[in-house]
């Protein structure tokens, strides 16, 4: 059979032209490191936009995801399957909630979030109460209850008219807040850091004023801990020091190991308000990706994974804090374990095409700000490496003279 080229030309051919892909080919993985085609290394601080938790080739998830595929593939919730019970109990465990659903993708557990909260917040008999906002900059997805909550024009320009009864409270603004939420408001959405937003977290006041007015007007905080979550900021849930007692949490990217799973975490408070039929999916939950999360899991915790996180985390921001010393291109570094993202004076893509050009992989987000979400396996002489690479790069564009 012969093989179709895979190309830049190949790809603007078959595809919608929605990814701005980057232009290699990529086959395998070691540790850290992704591989191309060409059989070139690349030092990998993306692992998959946050989802690469182990790096690659771990052999326990290897084997938990051969080991279920052998027995069973995918049936459906029609049935009850060992791995989802497994997986369900160790999140209840984890966050000390009741109730689990599972689904395939982080907007998914956004929507699913979204129905349950209305669901929930129509017991009450107050007129209207179907208000769910969430903060500026946020970032929550692309479907359309998730794209209608998400803050950028870029993701939401041309898809109008989005989800009624949606807004938007200021970023870590007390006073809009107090502004903003009422009887009517029936959820809460907050990315305790935020990631497309460009690594920003919400203050302790923000988090401590929500609570106490969540006391006063009976809504849920809904917790999207997709990014954020499994481990990446040193604490399972990136709430967690912040004591933000979300009553719904939804969690993605690293849960199932790479493979489609997502999960909405609840509270007993919104134990009962899904009913058969209410809502579902067919492949949500699905046995190998339940069966690679319990690896994950598993794998983060016998690993200290995430006193890794905050341990080379903290080495990253110092070594970058020298950097933003020497550099007037940097201008700011903000981290929580392993979610970094150094806010720069132009456009951070030119630091990711420099960076691929030497062999590291980092992303751009939020314009300026370059992003790394290495793996939290990463160790401290490959965190130096990249750091060794910005280094190089922003003083090669220091005396080359690039504005
Ligand atoms: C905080 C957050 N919420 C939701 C999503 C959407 O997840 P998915 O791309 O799996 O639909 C993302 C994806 O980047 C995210 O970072």
């Amino acid at each position: 059979m012969k093989l179709l080229p895979v190309t830049q030309e190949t790809e603007q051919r078959l595809f919608f032209h929605n990814y701005a892909r980057l232009p290699i080919a990529v086959t395998h993985g070691e540790g850290v490191w992704l591989v191309s085609d060409n059989g070139t290394r690349y030092l990998d601080m993306i692992a998959g936009i946050g989802v690469n938790a182990l790096g690659y080739g771990d052999n326990r998830l290897v084997e938990a995801i051969s080991t279920q595929t052998a027995k069973l593939i995918h049936a459906s919730n029609l049935f009850m399957m060992q791995p989802q019970f497994e997986l369900a109990e160790k999140l209840l465990e984890l966050s000390g909630l009741s109730k689990v659903f599972f689904a395939n993708s982080g907007t998914e557990a956004i929507e699913a979030s979204i129905k349950i909260a209305r669901k929930w917040a129509g017991k009450f008999g107050v007129p209207n109460k179907k208000e769910v906002l969430s903060l500026s900059n946020c970032f929550h997805g692309r479907t359309y209850g998730a794209m209608s909550l998400t803050a950028k024009a870029k993701y939401v320009d041309g898809f109008e008219p989005l989800l009624p009864e949606t807004g938007m409270i200021t970023f870590n603004d007390i006073s809009d807040l107090e502004a903003k939420v009422s009887e009517k408001t029936a959820a809460v959405f907050i990315e305790v850091v935020q990631g497309e937003g460009g690594i920003h977290r919400i203050s302790q006041q923000f988090i401590d004023r929500l609570k106490e007015l969540r006391q006063q007007y009976n809504f849920l905080i809904v917790a999207d801990d997709i990014q954020a979550g499994c481990g990446r900021t040193g604490t399972f849930f990136s709430y967690t020091p912040l004591n933000a007692e979300p009553d719904l949490v939804c969690l993605a990217k690293p849960l199932g190991g790479g493979l489609p799973l997502s999960a909405v975490i609840g509270s007993e408070k919104v134990a009962d308000v899904l009913s058969y039929g209410n809502h579902g999916t067919t492949f949500g939950g699905n046995p190998v990706a339940c069966a690679a999360g319990i690896a994950m899991i598993n794998a983060i915790q016998d690993d200290n994974l995430m006193e890794n996180a905050k341990s080379i985390g903290k080495y990253i921001n110092e070594e970058l804090q020298k950097l933003a010393a020497k550099h007037s291109r940097i201008l700011e570094i903000r981290q929580y374990g392993l979610m970094i993202g150094i806010t720069v004076n132009k456009e951070a893509k030119y630091y990711v095409g420099k960076a691929l050009e030497k062999q590291v992989l980092v992303n751009a987000t939020s314009v300026n700000v370059i992003r790394l979400l290495p793996p939290l396996t990463i160790s401290r002489e490959e965190a130096q490496h990249c750091i060794t690479t910005l280094d190089e790069i922003f003083s090669e564009e220091e005396a080359e003279g690039v504005s």
